[in-house]
């Protein structure tokens, strides 16, 4: 089959049935992670990742808009070069097939919320609402008097409890998926077979298999081939989300144009010199820095705003997506954000054998979504 296939692809432990998978279908590469657990830990059975580039017409981390039918048939080649012995999966939803909205509600019971929720999300979606399928999270009490930058004690020196500001009113967050998107993905997942499939929205997965619950804010910086998605989550719940209009191969096209070199070459360049450099490589680096400058403004300036906005210092930052492999990338990162900033480290959540671990450090942050997806499965399968 393809020869396409990355060659990280390693299988080194027999399946049973009680595994399972994530599969994460990026714009540039799908990515497949099969887990089981044993003694309460979750084991790594098998990972790999396909370029999509070469089923379009385009060099292998070039994105593409495949059709379903098209997608099918490469993710079963997936699962079969990855050996992945079960069809038990969790399948990831792009970022930007949502759509988020924070809404004012009065404090009633989960019931009437859910009746009350789309007659109110009318106002706030800027597509009809029978278009989308809606989920919703009531924020916690303490943090939205936080958010608000109210001081909490405030309350206590008001006239009391039920009549206190904001007593009788409660902050939801409902986040918006276009059904088309949906049932695009639903119809991979019965064309492939998969079984007891879920689907998530994928920064809920790379929150899971990155960094669990934590209370403080976190800056997800997801680069991929085409965008860059930003996700400030808060209490695991996304809280702001933002779309770069830059991604890796931006890069890879601005080496092809400058130097001259097909878009093959251009990708082997950006892999192979980064933002380090020198020599006859300056030129290279100094084009793939001005589109790393561009999205790292952006990504301040997404912080910053949020900071201020809500009154909440971010806690960390949290590098994912294969485009921040790119050498030098998270040094610089780490000098312009004066935030924590560190890789997503997915594979620590999982169990492997330990002369693997170099390998799957760094393919780490490529693989967040797909591990964070296979986690959950394997929560649910218990
Ligand atoms: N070692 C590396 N150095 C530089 N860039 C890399 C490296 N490895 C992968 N990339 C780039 O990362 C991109 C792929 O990242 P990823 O797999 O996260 O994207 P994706 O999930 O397909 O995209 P998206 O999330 O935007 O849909 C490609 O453009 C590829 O060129
Ligand atoms: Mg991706």
């Amino acid at each position: 089959m393809v020869d396409f296939l990355k060659q990280i692809t390693s299988s080194f432990m027999s399946a049973k049935n009680n595994s399972v998978i994530g599969i994460d279908i990026g714009s540039s590469f799908m990515k497949v992670v099969q887990l089981k657990r044993k003694n309460g830990k979750a084991i790594l059975e098998t990972y790999g990742e396909l370029a999509l580039g070469p089923y379009a017409d385009a060099a292998i981390g070039q994105a593409t808009q495949l059709s379903p039918d098209k997608i099918t048939p490469i993710l079963l080649d997936l699962l079969k070069e990855a050996n992945v012995t079960t069809k038990n999966a969790g399948v990831s939803l792009p970022l930007q097939s949502s759509l988020l909205s924070l809404m004012k509600m009065p404090n009633v019971d989960e019931k009437k919320l859910a009746q009350m929720i789309p007659i109110e999300a009318r106002k706030y979606i800027p597509v009809p609402v029978s278009e989308v399928s809606l989920d919703w999270w009531v924020l916690p009490k303490r943090e939205e008097q936080v958010v608000d930058g109210s001081d909490p004690t405030e309350v206590k020196k008001g006239e009391g409890e039920e009549k206190g500001p904001g007593r009788n009113m409660t902050d939801v967050l409902v986040v918006a998926l276009l059904n088309e998107t949906i049932n695009d993905y639903n119809t991979i997942i019965s064309s492939s077979g998969l079984q007891n499939a879920f689907l998530e929205l994928e920064v809920f997965s790379t929150v899971r298999s990155t960094f669990g619950h934590t209370s403080a804010p976190v800056l997800i910086f997801d680069m991929g081939a085409r965008t860059t998605k930003i996700a400030i989550m808060e209490y695991g719940i996304i809280r702001a989300q933002h779309i770069i209009n830059r991604g890796s191969q931006n890069i890879t096209v601005a080496l092809s144009e400058s130097l001259g070199v097909p878009i093959a070459r251009a990708e082997q360049i950006k892999r192979d010199v980064g933002l380090v450099g020198k020599g006859n490589d300056a030129d290279a680096s100094a084009t793939a820095q001005l589109i790393v400058d561009h999205v790292l403004t952006e990504a301040q300036t997404v912080l910053l705003n949020y900071e201020r906005k809500h009154n909440r210092m971010i806690k960390q930052i949290i590098l994912t997506g294969g485009g921040v492999l790119l050498k030098g990338l998270y040094e610089k990162a780490d000098k312009e954000f004066e935030t924590e900033v560190t890789y997503a480290d997915p594979f620590s959540r999982t169990e492997s054998p330990a002369f693997l671990a170099p390998v799957l450090r760094d393919a780490g942050p490529e693989f967040a979504v797909a591990i964070g997806l296979a986690l959950r499965k394997l929560e649910e399968t218990g």
